[in-house]
């Protein structure tokens, strides 16, 4: 029987399945469709299967195992037939997870089918690039697009629950995750997490397709100490809510089905423990209806932590506060049958646990669709999948520098050309760090790109020069600068492997890692042009090499299509758009650096910096004035939040707004006309600034509020309009409460955090 035909039986002998239920079991109906009135179906449903549910069934939902070594043991299957697991994670073999549903559903008491976790987090088999890259595209339906792509693939597996997005905001480079978030901004990370979760979860979670997304890790995490990772965060609540939480806020309002409690402890209560977090902010205040998971143990963590001295209080902790599904440990498999019996926790807090659980598998629709049949899915990698990918790459592109124009390269001026450098041809590097099925097979890789754009016309001199970005041997450095003197410009291809980003791999220095430094020196001593192109999981610290660079492409890590990508930006195929989710700092002791500041009592200005302006940065200097400063490093970045060069220039100007005054509550619309003024066919991000002038609680130096990616052709302008509302400019206050207070605000449009057409308006209270 072919595979599609077993699968269409599977699903019938369930169609069979419930019509004797229906049929034999009046009063018992699980799948009746009365109920209370006002109750969707999904609820009305999870109630009326939680009503007949056993005290190890309701555990059972409550507990996701990791995946079984070489097929299903008896044990496991003893544990499905039984109801005692409601979650897998790491299953990938289509047939593995579709003889666990099968188990699941026909062989245990209820018929609970299971989730399926996985971490598909930039992609599955097609790799998008990492999401800090994505987030450098400030293009929310691409990055919507990249999520459904790999939501299809990842569902043809039988996976049907990501945990994704992360939508951590940091600012700390540092912090190895830093590659699995949407950079430092809480606007940023709401529009794209949001974006993201409409990709995984489609218009319908139970629509053939859409995986239940998961959004992580809440909260704080990004505020690691030193960012190293796991470690302590300290928030004050209102710095936690106007800037961790709101990414988190906007995936609940659209829709995201399940949250991720945090391993890190947050003012001295672990997030996986945290009642405020979980019960006051997510459910009481922002009514989310889907489910809590730990992280990886990270309940049995609690007793780690010293939050409680043993497993037990760890699971009465975790219940508590809300966590409804245990990930990888036992701890509420073990001990809550034993809490109920002693009268510490009770049969409610266990059922509002599960009832979560099960509203989600109903609205996911896997009581009636629980099987994998792949060949419904389009093929994995397909060109439409890769199509998107490169894209998504190509957008994700930032320039930082490109001295006397020397990008895009001219294919015809050329006669030969350097590849260098230890990332040029590594499909599996380029693919970035959460790649458990990322396929490098598929990978095209800068050299193949290059040499396939350039054909037989130009020569390509390719050396690796270092065997890893980390290397310190110099040894084949002799080669790189003889092919560097034997070619008329040199791509030298930098960065980090994917392993010196994401989890548990941090870095306390951010330059780049080795001799690469020595190589671009060797190159630049060639006098040949020198472009670099830097792959990497997090801004770097990049001040020693940029001396020696004519032009800098920061590529982060771009996936898959990584090669046509760059070669369409290095050889003027598009320009690049990318901007920076992130700020890069000069030196690693700037960090925090950020653009979204407070303004202090003793701001640095330009003005307060002049007598420098001959002296270079990092010499340490006797006094800057008593200013908020370093001595070595300045006050400002090396790249601003929002900034990336184009191959054209885009000027803005007439700056107007609706109204100098407005009401509270009433929203402003604010204009400006972009223009491109180069000669070359461009997009431009618009970004769109506020500043409240005086606050009930000291208000940041800039906030985005809105961005529009336009495309203008040489000489055209554009007069873009943003709406700027009462929710754009409401900040939580002293009391922790969300309020919109009367007052002065400056507003700027522009192409990065540091634009300067500025217009202000006043908010009356009248
Ligand atoms: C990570 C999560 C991930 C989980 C499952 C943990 O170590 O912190 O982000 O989803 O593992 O793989």
């Amino acid at each position: 029987m072919s595979r599609r035909n077993r699968m269409k039986r599977l699903a019938r002998s369930q169609v069979v399945f419930l019509t004797a239920l229906l049929v034999f079991l009046p009063g018992h109906n699980l799948y009746a469709t009365e109920g209370a009135p006002g109750m969707h179906e999904p609820e009305r449903r999870a109630a009326d299967l939680l009503a007949r549910m056993t005290l190890t069934e309701k555990i059972g939902q409550m507990t996701q195992v990791g995946q079984f070594e070489g097929g299903i043991p008896d044990e496991a299957r003893e544990a499905l037939k039984a109801g005692r697991i409601g979650s897998v994670l790491n299953e990938v073999n289509v047939n593995v997870v579709n003889e666990m549903q099968r188990i699941a559903v026909e062989e245990s008491r209820l018929g609970i089918p299971l989730m399926i976790g996985r971490d598909v987090i930039h992609g599955f088999k097609t790799v998008l690039p990492i999401p800090l890259g994505q987030a450098a595209t400030w293009n929310p339906e691409l990055v919507r697009k990249g999520a459904r792509m790999s939501a299809l693939e990842a569902a043809s597996s039988g996976i049907n629950w990501t945990f994704a997005p992360m939508i951590d905001v940091t600012r700390d480079p540092r912090w190895g995750r830093i590659a699995e978030s949407l950079g430092e901004d809480p606007y940023l990370h709401s529009v794209l997490g949001a974006a993201m979760v409409k990709g995984f979860q489609g218009d319908d979670l139970a629509e053939h397709g859409s995986i239940a997304a998961c959004a992580k890790h809440f909260a704080g995490y990004g505020a690691s100490e030193s960012g190293r990772d796991y470690n302590t965060t300290n928030i004050p609540e209102n710095e936690l809510r106007n800037v961790y939480l709101p990414p988190f806020h906007a995936a609940v309002d659209a829709g995201v089905a399940t949250i991720m409690a945090s391993f890190s402890d947050l003012n001295g209560i672990p997030a996986t423990g945290n009642s405020f977090l979980m019960r006051q902010v997510l459910r009481e205040e922002w009514g989310f209806e889907g489910f809590v998971v730990s992280d990886w143990a990270s309940i049995e963590q609690l007793k780690v932590h010293g939050l409680v001295a043993n497993d037990k209080e760890a699971a009465f902790e975790a219940l508590g506060a809300g966590v409804n599904m245990e990930m990888a440990t036992s701890t509420y498999a073990n001990h809550l049958e034993e809490l109920l019996e002693e009268g510490r926790i009770s049969i409610q807090q266990i059922d509002e646990m599960v009832e979560g659980i099960l509203r989600v598998k109903f609205r996911m629709g896997l009581f009636e669709n629980h099987y994998t049949d792949p060949s419904s899915y389009p093929a994995v990698s397909n060109p439409e999948h890769l199509a998107i990918a490169r894209i998504t790459a190509l957008q994700s592109l930032v320039l930082l520098e490109n001295r006397n124009k020397v990008l895009p390269l001219k294919k015809d001026t050329l006669g030969s050309i350097a590849i260098i450098g230890p990332l040029a041809d590594d499909g599996y590097e380029q693919m970035g760090t959460w790649v458990f099925d990322g396929d490098a097979g598929v990978s095209q890789t800068p050299l193949s790109a290059i040499r396939e754009f350039l054909g037989t016309d130009v020569r390509v001199n390719h050396v690796r020069a270092m065997e890893t970005t980390r290397s310190r041997s110099v040894d084949g450095f002799e080669e790189a600068r003889a092919a560097a003197e034997a070619s008329d410009a040199v791509i030298v291809f930098l960065g980090e492997e994917a392993i010196l980003s994401g989890e548990a791999h941090s870095r306390a220095d951010i330059d780049l890692p080795g001799s690469q430094a020595e190589l671009v020196r060797v190159l630049h001593g060639t006098g040949k042009p020198v472009i670099a192109v830097v792959m990497a999981g997090r801004p770097l610290t990049l001040g020693n090499v940029l001396e020696s660079v004519d032009a800098l492409l920061f590529a982060w890590h771009p996936g898959s299509m990584a090669g046509p990508a760059i070669a369409d930006i290095l050889f003027g195929v598009e320009s690049p758009s990318g901007k920076l989710p992130v700020t890069f700092p000069r030196m690693v002791g700037q960090v925090p650096i950020h653009y979204a500041h407070k303004h202090g009592g003793k701001p640095a200005t330009a003005e307060s910096f002049k007598h420098m302006d001959d002296i270079p940065v990092r010499m340490p200097q006797t006094s800057s004035g008593f200013v908020s400063s370093h001595l070595d490093a300045g006050f400002t970045p090396q790249y601003a939040f929002g900034y990336g060069l184009s191959y054209t220039e885009f000027s803005y100007s007439e700056i107007g707004l609706s109204g100098n005054r407005v009401a509270l509550g009433e929203p402003v619309t604010v204009k400006a006309v972009v223009r491109n003024t180069g000669d070359v066919e461009a997009d431009e991000i618009v970004q769109l600034y506020v500043r409240d002038l005086v606050g009930n609680v000291t208000r940041p130096v800039k906030e985005l509020k809105g961005f529009q990616r336009l495309r203008l052709q040489p000489g055209e302008s554009q007069t873009v309009e943003f709406v700027i509302g009462p929710d754009d400019l409401a900040f939580y206050g002293r009391d922790m409460k969300l309020i919109n207070e009367p007052g002065d605000f400056h507003v700027w449009i522009g192409g990065s955090s540091e634009a300067e057409l500025r217009a202000e308006f006043t908010v009356t209270s009248d």
